[in-house]
């Protein structure tokens, strides 16, 4: 299903109960945080929260802040217009399986053949509600720093907004200043012309400028460079709202050079309509809630972004990122402004990168048919711990699985695998401790290597490169240098069970 904004999202979830409306002023400045934290921390991630007067240094903003939107696996489901994420992930894999691919790359074409095949392709139209208000800043800004809130006051709603108004979040106490934390940023490659969406937060540094923070491994990050080797000027937009599968999209491990449009169009069940923007070349969804367009000068010196109460749980210190500079600010009329935040889990990303894995399983299977299921646990935040299981029929087989996964995408970041039995229910956390305690000796079942790490990863003595830890929790079989005989696992009799069950009603 595909929503025509943000607000038809958030009127979604409304309509199914999933939403709380927040009617007295809030504000932007950390106290929306308190309010999302205690609803990502409630039992199945709350409810969304929409913040109908949100304030922005002491003044309500016209732009109602809908968070926690995601945050949840039935609200994840429902921004995909479907019944569960697993409907979603069986299709998926079921249009790729009429061709079982034989390698990695040969999946990936696949995945965007078979997206293809629902006329995913998105268009290029004229308009778009997303330019229903234009304001474009043709010289650099003579204004400074936060929180100067250049002419607009209480009740002026038709002030055109500045990154300075707009209901941004400053999400923790000593966050570095406001961050936009659901921003879509499109740029291309200046080689190919393949587009990239990639989720990277925006740290505001005046009304004209912002951090672009595109980590080093990340798409935007090898763009960026092409551009920094030939020194001429990097067009940027940056979208926000519109379908939730933008967000959702943009922050999909999809391989380089992958259209997240394509994924997005596939998964709403319709193209995505683009438009040109303002000031530069690129395209954006004609339906997004607020377009910000700009470039990065290569000639310019980085610039430290942060800190960020990030997802690690902890503060991300400041560390050089490129400068972006405003060129425009279009945004529809009746937008809805879509926030997150990030910190000690769970919370919304947790949904967002479940889908994420769900969505991917099939094509994980089709790499490494033994793999039964994946589960990324909430404490792992994101990627740093992956449960496996898989069906083992030769010797080391996972240990197979864990190089297989330590080199597919962003799995790299994976610091911790645990692999075990396909018989282990992955998502049950508790259940796979209890193999890994049980079915393990440690020196003989464990495996130490090296690679990229997350640079947000406090931990590593270097930043972005780190060890990552492997363990082997399965029965261990012939030829794994185990001598003796395996145990059975204690289990009741099944005629004794339901005998009882009846017996006493249980
Ligand atoms: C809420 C949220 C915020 C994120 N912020 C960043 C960020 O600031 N920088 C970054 O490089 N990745 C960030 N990510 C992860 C990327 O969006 C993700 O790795 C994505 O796949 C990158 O796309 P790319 O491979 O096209 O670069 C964030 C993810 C989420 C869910």
């Amino acid at each position: 299903m595909a929503f025509d904004s943000f607000r038809d999202f958030v009127q979604t979830l409304d309509k199914a109960g999933e939403l709380k409306r927040i009617s007295q002023p809030v504000a932007t400045e950390l106290e929306i945080t308190e309010l999302a934290d205690r609803e990502m921390k409630s039992p199945h991630g709350g409810k969304a929260l929409l913040i109908e007067k949100p304030t922005v240094n002491g003044v309500v903003s016209p732009f109602p802040v809908a968070i926690n939107t995601m945050g949840s696996a039935k609200r994840m489901a429902m921004s995909m217009g479907a019944e569960s994420v697993e409907d979603v992930a069986k299709e998926l894999g079921s249009l790729m399986k009429a061709k079982p691919p034989t390698s990695i790359r040969e999946t990936m074409k696949l995945l965007s053949t078979a997206i293809d095949l629902r006329h995913a392709k998105p268009t290029l139209v004229k308009d778009g509600p997303c330019k229903e208000v234009i304001q474009k800043f043709d010289a650099p800004s003579p204004a400074t720093n936060w929180p100067a809130a250049p002419d607009w006051k209480k009740g002026t709603s038709a002030t055109p907004p500045t990154l300075l108004n707009l209901p941004i979040l400053k999400c923790w106490p000593l966050d570095g200043g406001r961050f936009i934390t659901l921003p879509c940023v499109v740029t291309k490659d200046p080689d190919t012309g393949e587009r990239n969406v990639g989720m990277y937060r925006i740290q505001i540094y005046d009304d004209r400028t912002t951090g672009m923070h595109w980590q080093l491994q990340k798409v935007g990050a090898r763009h960026g460079r092409r551009y920094y080797e030939s020194g001429t000027r990097m067009p940027v937009s940056i979208f926000i709202g519109g379908d939730p599968m933008f967000p959702f999209a943009a922050t999909a491990p999809l391989p380089d050079g992958l259209d997240e449009f394509l994924l997005a169009g596939y998964l709403r069940k319709k193209s995505v309509e683009l438009v040109k923007c303002e000031t530069n070349d690129l395209e954006v969804p004609a339906n997004s809630d607020f377009v910000i367009e700009g470039y990065v000068d290569p000639k310019e010196p980085l610039r430290d972004e942060g800190p960020f109460g990030d997802h690690t749980g902890y503060y991300t210190l400041p560390e050089p990122y490129p400068v972006f500079h405003i060129t425009a600010i279009t945004h529809r009329k009746d937008a809805v402004y879509p926030a997150t935040i990030v910190g000690i889990p769970p919370m919304e990303d947790f949904y967002i990168g479940a889908a994420s894995v769900k969505l991917f399983l099939p094509i994980f299977k089709m790499n490494f048919p033994e793999i039964i299921d994946i589960a990324l646990p909430a404490e792992g935040v994101f990627h740093n711990l992956v449960f496996v299981s898989i069906k083992k029929t030769y010797p080391m087989q996972a240990y197979k699985i864990m190089h297989g996964l330590w080199g597919m995408g962003q799995m790299m970041f994976t610091k911790y695998i645990v692999v075990v039995d396909h018989d282990v229910d992955v998502h049950n956390t508790s259940e796979v401790l209890f193999h890994l305690c049980a079915n393990t000796d440690p020196q003989r079942d464990s495996i130490f290597t090296k690679g990229p790490a997350d640079v947000l990863d406090h931990a590593t003595s270097e930043i972005a490169i780190g060890s990552k830890l492997g363990i082997d929790a399965t029965k261990k079989i012939l030829g794994e240098g185990f001598k003796r005989p395996w145990p059975p696992l204690i289990k009741m009799d099944e005629a004794v069970k339901a005998k009882m069950q009846s017996l006493f009603n249980l």
